[in-house]
């Protein structure tokens, strides 16, 4: 008999241990580093004779959602020991902790999925998505006159925390998806050991500066002839074609690649032979309405409108319910209704369109959505419209 509870102080550094080796990971860094950072209240240890076989872990965060940014759960840590997989451990702590986040007050959950087949039965949907890139340095040409009058230049990791988190602010300001960067993330990631030790592959970090200001940053390691983009975020025009120019110039690399660019990145626009830029797209983050009403009113419409929207949700019968939604950019009400339903749709796939991830008439298309009223899915589409679509440049 499987017992599932909170992990107590001392048994943290056994659940984390049983974390990593559920990922096939022996456990490397000093778990203490990780204590400070972890809420026992809102752990999950499932046991077996005393063992930790699966694990869990929520904490508070915030994201930004389209027209505002809000307090939610971020879950993490779900692990099941190899020797209990697919017994249904995950589901048991699924089920539990979705219920405590909706006891605890909040709106919506996010996580980021090991596989994308795991957590849509869950009631998540894709609410961010972004590109992986490769392109080939013969090919990399602009097809616009390129000129700098900015400057790019080095940055000692030990600075980093200076003036690129107000970068990335400012580069993600409006967008969907986004979590901000902690600043003792930035610190612990200024004081990386890779800093200090000899050999390939480090991480450089170079800024653009124009005029004393820093408009943007990239963050690249070099891996025999391709240069690996883990990060690039600019605040204008200038500081995005010098930055990339800078990344694609280097000497002896043949291959620039990227990892996690939005969708509507400038990039392929930019470029004169945009066909040899290699595009690959990936699921982001996760996001569950844990409260439908109350996820709904925290959004802003692109488009006032009226919307009646049957929700379809087996796990949290507090969504199974019509819902009236009445929003613009201002603001937005939502309360459950009697009257007849606009769209009919599952809470995940709610999830993504909630996010801006995906219009209501492309999931119509994929067969997810009814529409009962004709024209309701044109009226949602410019309803849920946004102006950047979601983008999770940074995982939690
Ligand atoms: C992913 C993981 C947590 C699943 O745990 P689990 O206890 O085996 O899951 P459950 O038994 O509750 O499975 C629930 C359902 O999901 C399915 N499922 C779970 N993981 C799956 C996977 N990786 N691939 C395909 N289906 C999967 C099960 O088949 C089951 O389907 P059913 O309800 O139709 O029978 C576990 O395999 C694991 O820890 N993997 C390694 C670490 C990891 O990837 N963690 C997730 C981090 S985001």
């Amino acid at each position: 008999m499987l017992e599932m509870r909170t992990v107590t102080a001392d048994e943290f550094v056994a659940w984390t241990r049983a974390e990593a080796r559920a990922h096939g990971n022996r456990l490397a860094d000093d778990p203490e580093v990780l204590r400070p950072h972890f809420d026992l209240g809102r752990s999950i240890g499932v046991f077996d004779q005393g063992n930790i076989v699966g694990g869990a872990h929520s904490h508070r965060l915030e994201m930004s959602i389209p027209g505002a940014s809000i307090t939610m759960a971020g879950v993490a840590n779900i692990a099941v020991q190899p020797t209990h997989t697919r017994q249904g451990v995950m589901t048991r702590m699924m089920n539990h902790q979705i219920h405590d986040i909706y006891e605890r007050g909040e709106p919506l959950a996010a996580l980021f999925a090991s596989e994308s087949i795991i957590y849509g039965r869950f009631g998540y949907g894709v609410g961010s998505l972004y590109e992986r890139w490769t392109i080939d340095r013969h090919h990399n040409a602009y097809v616009r006159p390129y000129e700098s009058h900015g400057r790019v230049a080095f940055v000692d990791p030990l600075d980093i925390t200076k003036d690129l988190p107000e970068v990335f602010r400012r580069t993600t300001t409006d967008r969907p998806g986004v979590f901000q960067r902690p600043i003792h993330q930035w610190e612990h990631d200024a004081h990386a050991p890779e800093h200090s030790q000899g050999g390939p592959g480090g991480l450089f970090y170079v800024a653009y500066e124009d005029g004393g200001r820093v408009d943007g940053y990239a963050t690249y390691r070099i891996t025999g002839t391709t240069l690996g983009v883990n990060e690039l975020m600019a605040t204008t025009e200038e500081a995005n074609a010098a930055l990339w120019r800078f990344c694609f110039d280097v000497d002896r690399v043949s291959t620039t690649e990227a990892l996690k660019r939005p969708v509507d990145d400038p990039l392929p626009w930019m470029l004169a032979d945009p066909r040899r830029l290699q595009r690959s797209t990936r699921d982001g983050v996760w996001v569950r309405l844990i409260d439908v009403a109350a996820s709904l009113k925290l959004r802003r419409y692109m488009q006032a409108d009226r919307l009646v929207l049957e929700v379809k949700d087996g796990m949290c019968p507090w969504n199974e319910a019509k819902f009236g939604l009445e929003g613009s950019t201002e603001g937005a009400e939502c309360r459950p209704t009697e009257s007849s339903p606009d769209l009919v749709l599952g809470v995940s796939d709610l999830a993504s369109a909630y996010m801006g991830a995906v219009s209501f008439s492309t999931l119509s298309r994929a067969g997810k959505i009814e529409e009962r009223t004709p024209g309701a899915l044109l009226r949602a589409d410019c309803m849920f419209a946004v102006q950047y679509p979601p983008w999770t440049p940074c995982n939690f």
